[in-house]
């Protein structure tokens, strides 16, 4: 194996003989030795928007996971390769809602509410997808009137699907979906929750009547780590403590926290602190070490005592960043993501829609 020095010195080399031709997209959640590499760093939606922002790469190497690989794809230039240097990178939430299961709760819900139009023309439900899904679940949304929707613009999202629709399918994080909905004043026994395991998602027909978001039974499993007892602990350790969660986090969470946000949200809000600020955060872990890092002005810690990283996030490896530039500098483009036409126009729509949105 080789050292973390020798790594770096080759990812360096290699950025440095490509230049212009490649550009080096990096997450929040990606470890210090890729991140320090990145000419981006961002949310899952500024990562979305960064895609689009350098045309004349030949490659945009996304250090991330497979979903946001697959938008950068979808957003960049057709010319334009991007790379996931890890082919395991994936995402356990994104996994949790599958094409087929989607396509099976939408057949039972075209059954209950019908097709047509309802009262003032709207459609009887709009798909919304979390960025965290497969294109091919993107594609469904947007065939279907939906949408995609990030941590940093579910609300907007949101309130454009209800100008569209009398309600939402939300998919596949039934924590952003419920928390997102409850603060814009959804009662939560209009949300209920889709088990595709079980008819009609476990529901009666009468609470699927009354729903106004039904949400997927999926979660993130780093942020459902995340309890009211550690946030009731940092707030005795450390009395003025500001709490701060991505809403990802299950409700009670978000409800006993200060704020929540997505991961762009949090170091903002961190960044325009005064000095001497504590914080207690809850989101992945090496986000908040790195933040704790570049702020000494500020004590800043994990929500959660157990380290908890991303462990797909963390695929990542430096090593597998060196190997694919490498491989750019010989012409030769190593684990490429390119979603398949047939999905691609359809997702495209989706993810133009929520571009449009004003967060
Ligand atoms: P952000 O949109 O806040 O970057 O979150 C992405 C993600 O995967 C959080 O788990
Ligand atoms: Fe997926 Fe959770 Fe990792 Fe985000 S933190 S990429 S939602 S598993």
């Amino acid at each position: 194996e080789a050292g973390a020095a020798e790594l770096d010195e080759r990812i360096l080399r290699a950025k440095a003989a490509l230049g212009s031709r490649v550009v080096i997209l990096g997450h929040f959640y990606q470890r210090d030795e890729v991140v320090r590499h990145a000419d981006f760093v961002g949310d899952s939606f500024q990562l979305a928007r960064a895609a689009r922002s350098r045309p004349e790469a030949e490659a945009i190497v996304f250090c991330g996971v497979h979903f946001m690989a697959e938008t950068a794809d979808l957003l960049s230039g057709p010319d334009q390769a991007v790379v996931l240097p890890n082919l395991a990178a994936g995402c356990s939430m994104a996994d949790m809602a599958d094409a087929d299961s989607v396509a099976e709760c939408w057949e039972q819900l075209t059954m209950l509410y019908g097709r047509a139009p309802e009262s003032g023309g709207k459609q009887p439900v709009i798909p919304v997808t979390y960025m965290n899904s497969s294109a091919a679940l993107k594609a469904f949304c947007g065939e279907n009137g939906g949408i995609v929707c990030t941590s940093s613009n579910a609300a907007s999202v949101l309130e454009w699907a209800f100008e569209r629709g009398q309600r939402v399918l939300f998919f596949p994080d039934q924590h952003l979906g419920r928390n997102t909905a409850k603060a814009m004043g959804i009662p939560l026994e209009a949300m209920p929750l889709w088990n595709p395991r079980l008819p009609l998602g476990g529901n009666t027909p009468e609470r699927l009547l009354q729903a106004k978001v039904l949400l997927w039974n999926g979660f993130c499993s780093v942020h459902k780590r995340f309890t009211v007892g550690q946030i009731d602990q940092a707030r005795a350790d450390h009395p003025g403590v500001r709490v701060i969660v991505h809403p990802e986090c299950p409700m009670p969470v978000v409800d006993a926290a200060d704020e929540s946000g997505s991961t762009d949200y949090i170091q903002k809000a961190i960044a325009a602190a005064p000095a001497g600020s504590t914080f207690a955060i809850g989101t992945e872990i090496n986000m908040v070490n790195r933040l704790a890092a570049q702020h000494p002005e500020h004590t800043i810690f994990c929500l959660d005592p157990v380290i908890c990283p991303c462990s797909t996030m963390y695929r990542i490896h430096p090593g597998y960043l060196a190997w694919v530039l490498e491989g750019l500098m010989t012409g030769e483009v190593r684990n490429r993501i390119a979603v398949p036409d047939a999905a691609a126009a359809a997702a495209r729509t989706a993810l133009e829609r929520m571009l449009a949105v004003r967060p």
